[in-house]
């Protein structure tokens, strides 16, 4: 993770000792080191000339209107992020603080909100040094209930990606049971649990030790082996490994599990569609029509939404209209039942022959999410996604 460095003017006694205590514990160097707020300018001589990365500012004894703090603070030293430390959380005072200009309020016990809030900034910082573009984008695969194909339907639409010389992250976030690493055949000694834990080193070289290639131009980050022993990972930790992973790869494409997890709506945030993978069965379209109803109420739009309905039959019993007009959004993609062909390909320990109805549809399930279109067809760029 980037190397933060910080300055610190604290005057109150324990927010000082819970500021140091908490960086004591973090990878990031205090640089400037203040206890007394009334000998302003000597702080500020010595800001910019150190020039932190972040300031962090007791404002618990601060009288004047708090802009002339943080305009002090941003002509010494250009843009670093300010974080106002204080005693209380009172509503009034934390907005007045944010109108001011600070990034970032907090108050005692300090140690878990200062320590995610550094970790954001070094992560904004260790994108910019890494020379990530940002202009990725990303595919969360989960299942409307067990089974239905997300985990299958993600590994291969990785791998056509990746067939389109496209920089392809696979990451496997179904904790409980994830299943990509089999079916990519990856041996991977490092899983996504690593990055959760070291959040506060994330960097390029760190995160490139962790990920595996087991198939051709993917990069892929296996869940753990066996989770019984380990925490879960929370929300936050979720959404820092996408954001920083993400902007290193033209496509993310996540295995989210089944049904909407904590940890699969956390990542939701972070992905830009929701690919929901469901076959025609009563329950599995139940819970479908639920998922897609939670997804659209907590604000996630319509249009993200990518209903994916797997293991078709060659005849509907029910018209494509009716379903979704149940199901309240388009169905984007219908990939037909071949259980003979994928239980040969994995009983032969491969993925799908790329030649089968099946592997076709994989194929096109892929151009259609990306928009990257088969070079046959359009006669003109090559993407070569049939490779
Ligand atoms: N289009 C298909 N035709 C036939 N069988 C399929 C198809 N897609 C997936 N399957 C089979 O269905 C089973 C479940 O697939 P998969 O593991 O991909 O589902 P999942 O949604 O990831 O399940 P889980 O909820 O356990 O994560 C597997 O045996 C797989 O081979
Ligand atoms: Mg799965």
């Amino acid at each position: 993770m980037y190397p933060l460095t910080i300055g610190l003017a604290i005057e109150n006694r324990d927010l000082f000792e819970q500021a140091r205590a908490s960086l004591a514990g973090l990878p990031f160097r205090t640089t400037v080191e203040h206890r007394d707020l009334s000998d302003l300018s000597s702080f500020m001589d010595r800001l910019e000339r150190i020039r932190p990365d972040v300031v962090l500012v007791d404002i618990s004894t601060w009288a004047q209107p708090l802009e002339v703090l943080v305009g002090t603070i941003r002509n010494a030293t250009g843009d670093p992020m300010i974080i106002a430390v204080n005693t209380s959380a009172d509503a009034d005072t934390i907005l007045t603080a944010l109108r001011a200009g600070v990034n970032e309020y907090i108050y005692p016990p300090l140690q878990d909100n200062l320590r995610r809030a550094l970790e954001k900034r070094a992560m904004d910082r260790g994108r910019r040094r890494d020379g990530a573009t940002g202009g990725g984008k990303s595919f969360g695969f989960f299942s409307a209930k067990g089974g239905c194909g997300a985990t299958t339907l993600a590994c291969h639409v990785a791998a056509e990606l990746g067939r389109a010389k496209q920089k392809v992250l696979l990451a496997d976030l179904d904790l409980d049971a994830g299943m990509v690493a089999f079916i990519t055949k990856t041996k991977a000694v490092y899983s996504i649990l690593d990055a959760v834990n070291n959040l506060h080193r994330l960097d390029i070289s760190y995160w490139k030790a962790l990920v595996s290639n087991g198939i051709p131009g993917v990069e892929i980050v296996s869940s753990p082996m066996t989770l019984a022993s380990k925490t879960q990972p929370n929300d936050e930790q979720i959404r820092n490994v996408l954001a920083f992973a993400k902007p290193h790869y033209d496509w993310t494409v996540v295995d989210l599990g089944r049904s909407l997890s904590r940890i699969g709506m956390a990542a939701m945030e972070e992905v830009d569609e929701a690919c929901l993978v469901t076959t025609l069965e009563v329950p599995a379209l139940h819970q479908a029509k639920q998922i897609i109803q939670t997804l659209l109420d907590s604000g996630f739009g319509k249009a993200r939404i990518r209903l994916i309905l797997n293991r078709s039959p060659k005849r509907l019993d029910i018209t494509v209209g009716e379903l979704e007009k149940m199901l309240g959004v388009p169905i984007f993609a219908m990939v037909p039942n071949d259980y003979p062909e994928l239980y040969e390909t994995y009983a032969e320990g491969r993925m799908l022959n790329r030649a089968s109805e099946l592997g076709k549809q994989m194929t096109r399930l892929a151009q259609k999410l990306s928009g990257i279109e088969e070079e046959k067809q359009q006669g003109k760029k090559r993407f070569g996604l049939f490779g």
